[in-house]
């Protein structure tokens, strides 16, 4: 590797991301409503180890010290989430003035620490009142979305301008309606298909909302990419790569840029799309200010595997580097993701809302925390952005995931992605080294 430093763009916004369920505990506090993975990790067999977001990293309460932490990183930018139920405990009607409240005062606390906040509207927390009347799946979801991102962006509009519609609604759509392992659990194709449309129309709905309210709002929407690598040259595999591809890259992204959904999915699918209506597409097309994207790993897409476990990418080469979730370290991957979307689909600015990774970290007899793979993760991707910068690509900002080790989904708190470490029996924070790492790219905005 060169001695050469990368130098970034000087406005260019250095962040990390969370989530309120991963990270805020406190999940009945306060006028809070239950949402679809309180109902989820509280069904026994659901979450590894039985672990909750009952308690999480207690961010609810320790928010301020939080903030304190990313002030002493020196961050640009916080990526976070509100969670819908906190501020709508019913779903719709009458706000919860304490969720206002909460996150009203984080904000406050942000700017005070010249923090940008970047919030985003759902990431994966459905009031489960609303789940009851038919989740995603069902149309009524819409209005009661863009009645959330107007409640929203009303209260706190006047200090946010950054604003991320939805994260992952491919990880909402189908891990949570078709595979069955995200909340709310369902393993039903037609229910997964439904939903991908209603959380696409519900960011159409919503962007408009939001600009209202919030007349110089930067507003978008965060996807999920793993490019596929077609195992071998067999028709066979490519196939395979070519339909992981639509299916996990394309399907939000096609209608997203107005090309509609893509006609090879559509017809491998085979399945009804009686939930389009006249003029849903339009309003799915909303232009964005920019596209967040979540990269993490690639996949080496084969045949003989194509319906398994399809979003836990698994290399067929065994020998290479791998992070805890078993995912290749492929920071070349996030260079020729970034061309593809820039160059095939003139996409105007993006942001990289979440890249990172997953080791077993442990805390050192002396205190420390030392993750020298998470950092060298970290910084090979980072040389990677600055290549696609380098030729043009209009990358403002990166969001390394996560602030804090936190609940990751399914897996519970077995994988730690924090540049902070969270002690969770007593909720003490300690920064890695990859976080001390990362507070000196900050300050130089540079990657030595
Ligand atoms: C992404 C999610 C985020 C976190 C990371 C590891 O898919 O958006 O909440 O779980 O994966």
């Amino acid at each position: 590797m060169s001695n050469t430093k990368h130098i970034f763009p000087k406005d260019f916004v250095w962040g990390v991301a969370t989530a309120a369920y991963q990270i805020e505990g406190a999940w009945d506090e306060r006028g809070k409503g239950e949402s679809i993975w309180d109902r989820f990790s509280h069904t026994p067999g659901k979450v590894d180890n039985g672990d909750t977001g009952d308690v999480a990293c207690d961010h609810y309460h320790r928010w301020s010290e939080d903030v304190a932490l990313m002030k002493e990183l020196g961050l640009k930018a916080y990526r976070f989430s509100i969670s819908w139920p906190r501020i709508l405990p019913g779903g719709r009607g009458k706000a919860n003035q304490a969720g206002i409240d909460f996150y009203s005062q984080l904000v406050d606390a942000l700017l005070e620490a010249g923090i940008e906040p970047y919030v985003t509207l759902y990431h994966w927390d459905l009031p489960q009142v609303l789940q009851d009347q038919g989740g995603w799946p069902a149309r009524a979801v819409v209005d009661a979305f863009a009645e959330f991102a107007d409640i929203v962006s009303r209260a706190l509009g006047d200090r946010v301008r950054n604003w991320i519609t939805l994260n992952e609604p491919w990880v909402s759509a189908f891990v949570g309606y078709k595979d069955g392992r995200h909340a709310p659990g369902h393993t039903e194709l037609h229910e997964a298909l439904a939903a991908s449309h209603h959380l696409l129309l519900s960011h159409g709905l919503a962007i408009p909302v939001i600009r209202g309210n919030c007349p110089d709002a930067n507003a978008g929407i965060t996807l999920n990419f793993t490019p596929q690598v077609p195992a071998s040259p067999s028709a066979a595999d490519r196939d395979a790569a070519r339909w992981l591809d639509g299916y996990i890259n394309r399907w939000f992204l096609d209608a997203l840029v107005g090309r509609g959904y893509p006609g090879d999915m559509v017809e491998s699918f085979a399945d009804p799309m009686e939930f389009v209506q006249p003029g849903d597409l339009d309003k799915i097309a909303t232009p964005l200010d920019f596209l967040g994207i979540n990269y993490y790993t690639r996949n080496i897409a084969r045949a003989d595997n194509v319906s398994e476990k399809q979003n836990q990418p698994r290399t067929v080469f065994p020998n290479d580097e791998c992070t805890e979730m078993e995912w290749e370290v492929y920071p070349e991957g996030i260079y020729d993701l970034l061309g593809r979307l820039h160059f095939e689909y003139a996409i105007p600015v993006f942001y990289i809302t979440e890249n990172g990774a997953a080791f077993p970290d442990r805390v050192n007899p002396d205190g420390q925390v030392d993750d020298p793979q998470r950092l060298s993760y970290i910084k090979r991707h980072l040389e990677m952005v600055h290549n696609a910068i380098q030729i043009g690509i209009p990358v403002k900002g990166y969001f390394a995931w996560s602030l804090l080790d936190n609940f990751e989904w399914s897996y519970g708190f077995s994988k730690r992605f924090g540049l902070v470490y969270v002690d969770y029996q007593t909720g003490q924070r300690v920064l890695k080294s990859s976080a001390k790492w990362y507070r000196q790219v900050i300050r130089e905005n540079a990657v030595p």
